[in-house]
């Protein structure tokens, strides 16, 4: 697949998070057939966010059976050390938290680290972590995830005040940096995502739960047309 980093037109992204685990790569594919670009991968350590999702094995194995690109989100305290193993497993874009204790203190030095194993790099911010605290890095990245939520969990209702970062960050972004939210978007929620300056959109429940996922892409896709 292409690399989404050169394709201009806004991608909906269907965050795995929210699929059967126990059907995880049929479900995938379903999500994309009904129209859903290529997926988000969530990946926790009970430190960084309260919760747990999956590893290395399971990105590993999805790698053989898609030839999608792997946006993978390192909800972790350690991107740095275990960020080789993931682009070894097929990550092909590693968002990293600002909030993350082995990077916080050298953020430009952890994105150049990931860089060099010759994948995209994205950086990222809880909702209570101010936007300022990307911008130190803005120059070493392919691209910035504004949380909507509070990381850890699918299904959590979208935070509206968090658009004001991406109307913040937008501006400073090179044509080429992405801007992506994940939290919340459905086809309620998406249409002001994307006149706030939002390229890339996550979507877990509002996708993988829809009773019609096709109709419910559609819908997106015609809210993202609509936007002003
Ligand atoms: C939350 C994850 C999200 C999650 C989004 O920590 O980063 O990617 O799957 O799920 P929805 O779209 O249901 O809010
Ligand atoms: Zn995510």
């Amino acid at each position: 697949m292409a690399n989404p980093f050169t394709n201009p037109a806004p991608q909906i992204l269907p965050s795995i998070l929210s699929a059967d685990f126990a059907r995880l790569a049929d479900d995938l594919a379903d999500a994309q057939a009904a129209g859903g670009d290529f997926p988000h991968i969530d990946v926790m350590d009970g430190h960084l966010v309260p919760n747990l999702s999956l590893g290395v094995p399971i990105i590993a194995r999805l790698r053989e059976v898609s030839t999608s690109f792997f946006d993978v989100h390192l909800m972790i305290d350690a991107p740095l050390t275990y960020a080789p193993a993931f682009v070894k497993a097929g990550a092909q874009n590693i968002t990293f938290h600002v909030e993350a204790p082995e990077v916080k203190s050298d953020l430009v030095g952890a994105a150049k680290e990931i860089r060099k194993l010759g994948c995209n790099v994205g950086i990222t911010l809880k909702p209570g972590t101010p936007i300022d605290t990307v911008f130190p890095v803005l120059d070493y990245v392919d691209l910035v995830l504004i949380m909507s939520v509070e990381p850890g969990f699918g299904g959590q209702k979208f935070m509206v005040d968090m658009l004001e970062k991406a109307r913040r960050i937008k501006p400073m972004l090179k044509p080429h940096q992405k801007l992506e939210i994940d939290g919340g978007i459905s086809p309620t929620t998406i249409r002001q995502a994307r006149a706030a300056g939002v390229d890339w959109f996550v979507v877990g429940s509002a996708l993988f739960d829809a009773k019609d996922r096709k109709a419910a892409i559609a819908t997106m896709r015609s809210e993202l047309a609509a936007a002003r």
